[in-house]
């Protein structure tokens, strides 16, 4: 959702903002803008369109002097992409320009505030109104005055401000969206996420829900709400610059499917040691865990069906009840939820809202809350009680991949030490899942050696369907979801998962000649199930691709096309049947000349409600 970086140094703002905005053009790229300050005065170029245009309308930069500056690339809310409702807003004198990434709820009070104040406004923003009130409210110290703006604002924002009466700094402002600030040589800068400034540093500080920052070229002075002075320890980025690039691979998600052995590996390793589960720096005890009464798991979109194998995972293993909801409806829903339940919250991002506001529901409920996280000091994993971190890297393409397998690692981690802490597991079957698990990067990779061809191949067959169905029973049915949400956000093809037992229930009406039907089937004991299934819906006309593994054979005589994955224990098998369906995924969208990295109407990263 919008990503905003900013610059203070001796060099020009310009090329470099774009640099960072470049790197930030995953979190929304439908207009894009950039302000500097540039002697007495402001100037500032917006334009609708990907940041190319941008590039274009400034020379790549070398049309704007300055050396402090602010950029945004914009995932439009409030007003349709247009030049004029691309960021920056600048206030009516001339005197500040501000960038946005989050949603004003007040807007409209906000607009008849400043409306009945003589204030007209051009946009159709809410971010405007933040300009605005920046004017009104100047009081000659801009820490003051962005104090008394914030304390009018509802909603979640991280903003730059630029101020032109300061030329050497620019400052920042945080409430529930994230923020970084990067601490250089003689510069310092601001981004929506540490990615957009590797190549320039990798000390950062986390600024907190409700502080302001003065971001100078030789200076960084962060204040509270009481504006007083607040001091910061920065940390060092452990994140690889090269996960911000390609590195030869036509799109970053193609790069992030096959970063997933690595991706698993550095998740799965430290936490297993002489085959035994450590869970590292998290704090309950094997008694908590042995005394939990159920688990709820919450989370958003691939993180949720993460959640859905997890459930399958813990249950049959630990033997404790576990919940799966959507974070938008957990946090409005009063969860029935307390002390004696474990919430467990999952996000690659830690960032994304309805997330965030159902662990806050969840804490306020009291019960205990872990998070499962990709990026580290994000709000999700400052505000849980415990945070176990998948180490994923960086994840830049709109659909999730490595973010997401890791996050399957991370519960099967958990979900084994619960159900051993619980008695509820035998030391052979409790070493042969350790044991497995280390054995999954491997798996992995033999997806990534053994099915790719064939999967390009049946993708190439398969690029001019209009619907996919997506069956499987189990875990393969959780499997089957992500598949499906895989294909449509960046193929579009419309796409559904179905509980192969439930397409008699209704869904089957809709099968006909043609129809592509995509059925995951490695679990042994439900295969003859889904073999039926198969063939009911052959027998109505569909194409049956089959996702199996060692059962095959099974399968062979029914499908019309067969992908046969390696062999693992069953209880593992949605790790490799995800990273099959996102091969076929991506290889369909490539064929049909989809914008894989950028699908239309999405954005990384949903940090408003
Ligand atoms: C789909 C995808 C999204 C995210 C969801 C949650 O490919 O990436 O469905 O999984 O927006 O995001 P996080 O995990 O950052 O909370």
């Amino acid at each position: 959702m919008c990503g905003i970086v900013g610059y203070a140094g001796s060099d020009r703002a310009a090329p470099i903002l774009l640099e960072g905005l470049k790197k930030l053009e995953y979190r929304g790229y439908d207009s894009s803008g950039l302000a500097v300050v540039s002697g007495p005065e402001i100037k500032m170029v917006k334009t609708k369109g990907r940041l190319a245009n941008l590039c274009r309308l400034t020379d790549d930069g070398k049309n704007l002097d300055g050396s402090v500056g602010i950029g945004h690339t914009r995932w439009a809310t409030h007003g349709e992409p247009s030049d004029l409702n691309s960021h920056p807003h600048i206030s009516p004198d001339g005197r500040f320009a501000v960038v946005h990434n989050g949603i004003i709820e007040n807007y409209l009070e906000l607009k008849e505030f400043l409306t009945a104040r003589g204030f007209r406004f051009l946009s159709e923003t809410d971010t405007e109104a933040v300009a605005l009130l920046t004017e009104y409210y100047f009081s000659g110290d801009m820490i003051d005055t962005l104090q008394k703006v914030a304390n009018k604002l509802r909603g979640s924002y991280a903003l730059g401000v630029l101020f032109s009466q300061t030329p050497d700094a620019f400052y920042a402002v945080r409430k529930d969206s994230p923020l970084v600030v990067g601490l250089g040589k003689g510069a310092n800068y601001i981004a929506s996420d540490m990615p957009a400034l590797l190549s320039r540093t990798r000390s950062f500080i986390l600024l907190e829900d409700d502080e302001i920052a003065l971001v100078g070229r030789n200076v960084v002075r962060v204040y509270d709400r009481n504006k007083e002075i607040v001091p910061k320890e920065p940390f060092e980025a452990t994140w690889d610059e090269s996960a911000a690039e390609k590195d030869g691979y036509p799109h970053f998600m193609l790069k992030e499917i096959h970063e997933q052995p690595k991706a698993l590996q550095n998740t799965i390793k430290p936490h297993i040691k002489n085959g035994k589960i450590d869970l590292g720096a998290i704090k309950p005890t094997a008694d908590y865990f042995k005394n939990i009464a159920g688990i709820d798991i919450v989370a958003c979109g691939s993180a949720y069906h993460a959640g859905v194998v997890g459930k399958y995972f813990i249950e049959e293993l630990a033997r404790v009840p576990v919940g799966v909801d959507l974070a938008s409806e957990f946090r409005y829903r009063r969860p029935i939820t307390g002390e004696s339940r474990l919430t467990v919250i999952i996000s690659q991002s830690g960032e994304t809202a309805d997330t965030l506001a159902a662990l806050r529901e969840a804490k306020r409920a009291k019960s205990k809350t872990l998070a499962i996280v990709n990026v580290i000091g994000s709000s999700i994993a400052r505000e849980a009680d415990e945070v176990f971190y998948t180490l994923a890297g960086p994840e830049i393409a709109v659909a999730t991949t490595k973010g997401y397998t890791t996050q399957l690692a991370a519960l099967c981690l958990i979900g084994l030490y619960i159900a051993d802490a619980r008695g509820a597991v035998n030391t052979e079957t409790y070493a042969g899942l350790a044991g497995d698990l280390l054995t999954l990067p491997d798996k992995v990779n033999c997806v990534l050696k053994e099915n790719v061809g064939g999967l390009q191949y049946l993708s190439s067959v398969h690029h001019g369907a209009t619907h996919a169905f997506f069956i499987g029973r189990g875990r393969d049915y959780a499997a089957a979801m992500e598949g499906s949400l895989k294909l449509k956000e960046i193929s579009y093809i419309h796409a559904e998962a179905y509980a192969a037992g439930e397409l008699k229930h209704g869904t089957i009406s809709l099968i006909e000649n043609g129809s592509l039907v995509v059925a995951v089937c490695t679990e042994p004991a439900l295969a003859e199930k889904t073999l039926s299934n198969i063939r009911e819906v052959k027998s109505r006309g569909a194409h049956v691709l089959a996702l199996t593994a060692n059962i095959g054979q099974k399968f062979a005589a029914d499908a019309d096309s067969l992908v046969v994955l390696p062999d693992v224990n069953p209880l593992l098998s949605p790790v490799l049947s995800a990273v099959a369906l996102q091969l076929l995924g991506y290889y369909i969208s490539a064929a049909r000349g989809c914008d894989i990295d950028k699908p239309r109407n999405l954005a990384k990263s949903v940090t408003v409600e």
